[in-house]
């Protein structure tokens, strides 16, 4: 056998597999004692060292294999190792397969009681030898806040997109719907992920500012009055401004909400933007928007049919709407690109 670990014996193994070891070749001129002290230097060994098969099955194990891991010998051996130790995606695909590696955040435990180590490993003819070593207090510190800060912001996503689903039940279904089309526009269009999830964020939160417009407003079902008007179209800055309150959303997404009633002739609100000075990502979210009330009930209309919200948006495109994304959405999302080639043949 050969690699890092051949020479050296594993001193947490039990009698019996301490007793199967092969024996190790004795090194002509040096201390007839040799293996004695190699024993005694992994037993103060801080880290937990082990040694894997070449099918990945753990065989041996040394140093503070159990201070280390919280695992006891015989509940890991003959065993893959990766039962137990977890590498993060950004390591995949090749992870422990490549020929030797260090990985700053891998997590050794089962269930939820998984505790993060840093990893190294080096392949060899007979194996793959490694060990596995606590953090130190530092890293640990800025592991355990990132970790917080992450966990805060799962909390805060699922808070939000609560908050941008419940205003009611009708504003619930619209806004699944339209962050849907609006989503695969965006990737129609050919958009990065960190913009799709800037874009998935504008998208569910394109009318929070709601919340702050007065209930009797918003469920009136008569024409409103112009100073209720007034307010209604306050809610794409009040929107942006509660947004504003959360650092770790993409300044894109608070710019969808800010301008998502823009029109591309530059009639539109809260900026009066025209053309490419509106976001690209509001642009998107007008389209969904527009298309998903279109094609739904509400309290004044009855739903159009696709066909009939497609043709409204081509009639709109070039004044409300961006003609290029209109038919990107109609092709390409809605399956409606015929609605064109009719279109062409009544001119
Ligand atoms: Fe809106
Ligand atoms: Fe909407």
């Amino acid at each position: 056998m050969s690699g890092p670990f051949s020479r050296y014996p594993f001193d947490d193994l039990g009698a019996t597999e301490q007793a199967s070891l092969p024996e190790r070749p004795s090194v002509q001129g040096q201390q007839p004692d040799i293996e004695a002290n190699d024993a005694e230097l992994l037993a103060l060994q801080p880290s937990a060292l082990f040694l894997l098969d070449q099918a990945g099955i753990l065989i041996r194990l040394g140093g503070n294999w159990q201070g280390v891991t919280g695992l006891r010998p015989e509940q890991v051996l003959g065993r893959p190792l990766h039962q137990f130790v977890k590498l993060p995606p950004s390591s995949h695909p090749q992870g422990l397969y490549a020929q030797s590696g260090v990985c700053e955040e891998a997590s050794i435990g089962r269930g939820g009681l998984s505790k993060r180590v840093r990893l190294v490993w080096q392949r060899g003819e007979g194996g793959t030898g490694g060990s596995l070593e606590l953090p130190g207090p530092r890293e640990r510190e800025i592991y355990e806040r990132s970790e917080k800060l992450r966990r805060a912001e799962v909390a805060l996503e699922q808070t939000i997109t609560c908050l941008g689903t419940t205003l009611d039940t009708f504003q619930s279904h619209h806004v699944k719907r339209m962050v849907s089309y609006a989503v695969r526009l965006g990737q129609a269009y050919g958009l990065s992920e960190q913009d799709l999830s800037a874009l998935r964020w504008g998208a569910t939160l394109h009318d929070v500012g709601k919340v702050r417009v007065p209930q009797h407003i918003l469920i009136k079902t008569g024409p409103l009055s112009a100073e209720e008007f007034g307010v209604v179209l306050q809610h794409p800055q009040w929107g942006a401004e509660i947004l504003g309150q959360l650092d770790f959303l993409p300044d894109a997404a608070r710019d969808a909400v800010l301008h998502h009633h823009e029109r591309w002739d530059g009639q539109g609100y809260p900026a009066g933007l025209r053309e490419d000075q509106i976001p690209l990502l509001a642009r998107i979210v007008m389209i969904a928007d527009v298309f998903d009330a279109l094609t739904s009930d509400r309290s004044y209309k009855t739903a159009w049919t696709p066909a009939a919200a497609g043709e409204y948006l081509i009639r709109e495109s070039g004044r409300a709407f961006e003609g290029d994304l209109v038919r990107l959405f109609l092709e390409r999302v809605m399956d409606l690109g015929y609605l064109y080639g009719d279109q062409a043949s009544t001119l």
